[in-house]
């Protein structure tokens, strides 16, 4: 088992999609795939129409009294499951904060389903928290869109740092450009830049309208336009993460 995490410090900048597509692309090339929206606002679930079997799920899986297993759902695509997310999610730095080792409970909880999966994927929300720190330590790759700007490098700055302090392996942080737009000297001069930092894929996905139109149809683009810019764009960038994390 694999485990994907779509982190960023800041909130907007294509997480969700991203998260949304890779797991996708992941199930659709055969490997067994499990999406884990831990996003209280539930954008991923909302890409799926999935919304979870009991109220209150996290928070039942975090006291005990639901399995990880039963909280997994189907979601209509081949090789494709999903743990959706609930509005308990919000208190899951309480929740977490009340466990023995509260920093690793998430990767001892995701023992029970360990071979059950090739990839599970986890949609985050932004910030640093408890939550985040559970997510560093049970990810083997944390996957940080960044928009090519200046505030966007000053996060990633920050979180670089974060990791640091906190002892997380740096090498675990990888990054790709989003919602690119190359008429901009901005992008064109952050990208350069970044690109040095050699911890960023090359393939990257520009501002395309196809992104936004996954709300329209509840599904990842490939589903419903295979042949869009942005599916080609998002399948070049999955092969070519493929292909870095599995090398
Ligand atoms: N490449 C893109 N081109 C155009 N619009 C995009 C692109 N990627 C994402 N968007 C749009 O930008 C908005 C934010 O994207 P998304 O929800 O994926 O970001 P996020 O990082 O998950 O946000 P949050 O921090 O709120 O969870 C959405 O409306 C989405 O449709
Ligand atoms: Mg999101």
């Amino acid at each position: 088992m694999f485990v994907i995490s779509l982190y960023n410090l800041k909130g907007g900048v294509g997480k969700t999609s991203s998260c949304v597509n890779f797991a996708y692309m992941a199930a659709k090339d055969g490997y067994r795939t499990l999406l884990w929206d831990l996003d209280p606002q539930g954008a991923a679930s909302f890409y799926y129409n999935a919304e979870p079997k009991a109220k209150g799920s996290i928070k039942k899986i975090m006291e005990h009294t639901l399995s990880l297993e039963d909280a997994i759902m189907g979601t209509g695509y081949e090789n494709l499951d999903i743990i959706p997310a609930d509005i308990s999610g919000r208190k899951m730095d309480i929740l977490l904060d009340e466990q023995k080792s509260s920093k690793k409970y998430l990767k001892s909880l995701m023992k029970s389903i360990e071979s059950e999966y090739d990839f599970v994927f986890i949609d985050c929300p932004p910030g640093f928290s408890l939550l985040a720190d559970n997510i560093f330590n049970v990810s083997d790759v944390i996957l940080m869109p960044v928009i090519p700007t200046t505030l966007s490098v000053r996060s990633y700055d920050l979180v670089k740092e974060y990791f640091t302090d906190k002892g997380v392996e740096l090498d675990k942080l990888m990054c790709f450009f989003t919602m690119v737009d190359v008429r901009k000297n901005m992008h064109n001069d952050v990208m350069l830049e970044l690109y040095k930092d050699k911890r960023f894929f090359e393939y990257y996905i520009p501002y395309t309208s196809g992104v936004e139109k996954m709300g329209l149809h509840n599904a990842p683009i490939e589903a419903f336009a295979p042949s869009s810019y942005a599916a080609i764009c998002y399948r070049a960038l999955w092969n070519e993460i493929k292909e870095g994390v599995l090398e």
